[in-house]
């Protein structure tokens, strides 16, 4: 091959790489997701939308098939820090929406409350995005569970396989909003007011 041919296919070889990378919206282009604006954030989630209901439905867990038609409790996804710096929306079953879309400091979750929270994860070094965990928190009979305040833990992989875990791993964060019923709610600017 001749010079002027070389550099004509790794032109090619680049630009069509480029073109791959520019179409490809997992490519965020950054190492935290704090560094995205609202609407990149939006744009990410809209991209792995459909990805991630479809990996968590494959698990048996009737809420990892159901949550997408539960009450969502947020505007957009939004990173709080815990939860491995992931992109984070939850949502609220029947029994939960109500009293959860209060955001009370001070609250008892009504027995069969369920919330189940999507999250999104991202590569640094690749700088993508990709479906994260679900994670679940589900109410208990009063008195069922003492070492959680009666919360089960959940946790389904994004290819809706069911993730082990010690139940303590979570509480021991979460009762740090005991008073609150151990929940952590979404970031105040992203929450969905009860009162529309
Ligand atoms: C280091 C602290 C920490 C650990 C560990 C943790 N969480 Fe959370 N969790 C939070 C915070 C903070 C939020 C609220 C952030 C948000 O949703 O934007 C939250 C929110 C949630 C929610 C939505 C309900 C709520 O609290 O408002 C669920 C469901 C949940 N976590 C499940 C889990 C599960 C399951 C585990 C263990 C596998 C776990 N969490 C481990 C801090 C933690």
């Amino acid at each position: 091959m001749n010079v002027k041919a070389t550099l004509l296919a790794a032109g090619f070889a680049l630009s069509a790489s480029a073109a791959a990378a520019a179409d490809d919206c997992t490519n965020v282009g950054v190492e935290d997701f704090f560094d995205l604006d609202e609407d990149q954030v939006v744009a990410v989630y809209a991209c792995l939308e459909a990805k991630m209901a479809e990996g968590y439905a494959k698990n048996d867990d009737p809420a990892a098939k159901e949550f997408r038609d539960w009450t969502v409790t947020a505007t957009r996804a939004a990173v709080a820090g815990p939860h491995g710096g992931r992109l984070l929306l939850t949502f609220a079953n029947d029994v939960a929406a109500e009293s959860y879309l209060k955001f009370a400091d001070e609250i008892e979750m009504p027995v069969g409350s369920v919330l189940a929270k999507e999250s999104i994860s991202l590569s640094k070094k690749k700088k993508t995005a990709r479906p994260g965990p679900l994670f679940l928190m589900t109410k208990m009979e009063a008195g069922s569970l003492p070492e959680t305040d009666d919360w089960l833990y959940g946790m389904v992989q994004p290819n809706g396989k069911t993730a082990k875990f010690k139940q303590s791993f979570c509480h021991n964060c979460h009762e740090g909003w005991a008073e609150q019923d151990n929940l952590a709610y979404p970031l105040e600017e992203v929450r969905v007011s009860s009162d529309g």
